[in-house]
């Protein structure tokens, strides 16, 4: 019987070269666009490009092409062979963006039937490859492209981006492209997929982007008119990029120390409450953008999540950590091929239970006042207004509508009507509040009404600003010394304003 605590033994071993099938598997990744978009511009930042652009080719309503154009250092004929094996790579310092060797084919092959990359470096002439799909997929089979043809598309970017170095990734067949674009489907289009992609790169690139000599610049161009409909630079959106901070003891710093690995340093931030920035609400949804932001080398490889450490909450909104992920991460943080987000092992989760900032403030207190922080803020501006008594007649019924959009009221009350009668003693008003009335002294009806002609809905203004004024009163069977002394001061105020009122009706006379 087999001993368990043996080796398996082998006799020998084959080599078995992956089914041509793989390359099914490869480009079925799940890539969203912008995502793959992002995967090129990570090849040409780690490539030291400074321009980027981004440029989609449409004939007439058509989209037909889409192009990744950089200056990065480029590739000579061997390098185009590494950049297009899958797997293959260069030796790259540890300070890049690039992991698996797969982005540039998988990314690619998700989105279009076919793939050609064109390049040259200072010291080597314009070469290219090209994938299409199809062929790879029947026999391993990269194309190798015409000498001329790239030296020609190197020449339209000539200067901008590319002079002596650079590389161009042209994408045909995009699949996300709208099929028949007339009718403004594809304006539509361009529209909305420019603003995700800018919001994409600018997010997850915004490190970079901050910087004065790196620039992405998103471009549209008619192949047929050569007429350029739009050509903008993304914008950094920094998640970080917060007016005031939403506590002035934040930002913190914590350390966690992680087994195995050594400390890591969390830098806590809480966000101003209620913001309207970008930065703060435009991408996804503010639930999904608590919690860490881990970057790799620069770059966001994750925008909020809790990795499994809490559960995200409304309360917590304002809380986000940012954590650049040490060179040598090993298992404890595995970044996932997309590129969109990091895999944590348990012994984060314990870090941070024991993560500590200064004078030993535990991580856990930063949750805490990321909460109160955000409740504060709700209840200082709360949107919970006190439910009042219904207007009724006297009040007109466009007011009375708007009274109602704008507060709950108590729909088991009686209205306050308002209506005009005879007060003895000259006030200006008398409240019957077991009926709910509020009774204004007709003595100065002519003064409120400036000579307009009087009726049951008239003087809205006043009536409005008494309604308001006075239905606390009606809220309660008695009024206390305080309330008393303010209906007081009310009356004589108003008394004073209605007879000013008749002073200078009798002036015009
Ligand atoms: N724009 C580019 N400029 C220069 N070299 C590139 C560019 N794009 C890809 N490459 C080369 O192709 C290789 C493979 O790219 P990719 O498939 O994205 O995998 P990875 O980025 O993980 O290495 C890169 O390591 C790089 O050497
Ligand atoms: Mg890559």
């Amino acid at each position: 019987m087999t001993d368990w605590h043996f080796d398996v033994p082998t006799t020998g071993s084959k080599i078995l070269p992956p089914d041509a099938r793989s390359w099914e598997a490869l480009s079925s990744q799940g890539y969203d666009f912008e995502v793959a978009v992002a995967d090129l511009v990570d090849n040409s930042v780690d490539a030291g490009a400074k321009d980027v652009v981004i440029h989609f080719l449409r004939d007439g309503d058509q989209l037909v092409s889409l192009l990744v154009v950089d200056d990065g250092w480029g590739m000579d004929e061997a390098g185009l062979d590494v950049a297009m094996t899958v797997g293959g790579r260069r030796d790259y310092g540890t300070r890049a963006l690039g992991m698996f060797g797969t982005g540039l084919k998988s990314a690619s092959l998700s989105q279009a039937d076919s793939v050609t990359v064109i390049s040259r470096t200072r010291r080597s002439r314009p070469a290219g490859r090209r994938w299409v799909m199809e062929r790879a997929r029947s026999d391993h089979r990269c194309d190798i492209v015409d000498a001329d043809y790239a030296q020609g598309l190197l020449d339209r970017y000539y200067d901008r981006p590319i002079t002596w170095q650079g590389t161009v990734v042209r994408w045909d067949g995009v699949k996300d492209f709208p099929k028949h674009g007339g009718g403004g489907q594809t304006d539509r289009y361009l529209n909305r997929i420019i603003a995700k992609l800018g919001l994409h790169l600018g997010l997850h690139l915004h490190r970079f982007l901050a910087r004065e000599d790196f620039n992405i610049t998103i471009a549209v161009e008619d192949v047929r008119t050569g007429t350029v409909y739009l050509d903008y630079g993304v914008q950094p959106v920094d998640p970080f990029g917060y007016p005031i901070s939403g506590d002035p003891t934040y930002p913190r710093r914590f350390t966690a120390p992680v087994a195995g690995l050594g400390d890591v340093t969390l830098h806590a931030h809480i966000w101003t409450p209620r913001s309207n920035l970008d930065e703060y609400k435009a991408v996804g949804s503010v639930m999904d953008r608590q919690g860490f932001y881990f970057y790799r080398n620069d770059r966001l490889v994750q925008a909020g999540g809790w990795n499994k450490f809490r559960q995200a909450e409304q309360h917590l909104s304002l809380a986000r950590v940012a954590v650049d992920l040490p060179f040598e991460g090993g298992d404890v943080f595995r970044l996932t091929v997309k590129k969109s987000g990091v895999e944590t092992s348990p012994e984060f989760a314990v870090a941070l239970e024991h993560a500590r900032g200064v004078n030993g403030m535990p991580f856990t207190d930063y949750l805490t006042a990321a909460q109160s922080a955000y409740r504060e803020a709700r209840r200082r501006s709360g949107p919970t207004r006190e439910a009042v008594i219904p207007p009724g007649k006297g009040i007109p019924p466009e007011v009375r509508q708007v009274i109602k959009e704008e507060l709950p009221v108590q729909e088991y009350e009686d209205p306050i009507e308002i209506r005009w009668q005879k007060l003895d003693g000259g006030a200006f008003f008398d409240l019957d509040r077991e009926n709910h009335v509020i009774l204004l002294n007709s003595t100065y009806r002519t003064a409120v009404l400036g000579g307009r002609r009087g009726g049951i809905n008239d003087a809205p203004m006043i009536k409005s600003l008494l309604y308001l004024m006075l239905n606390q009163v009606f809220q309660k069977a008695h009024s206390g010394p305080r309330e008393k002394d303010n209906l007081q001061l009310w009356q004589s105020i108003l008394v004073a304003a209605a007879r000013s009122e008749l002073d200078r009706l009798a002036d015009n006379d």
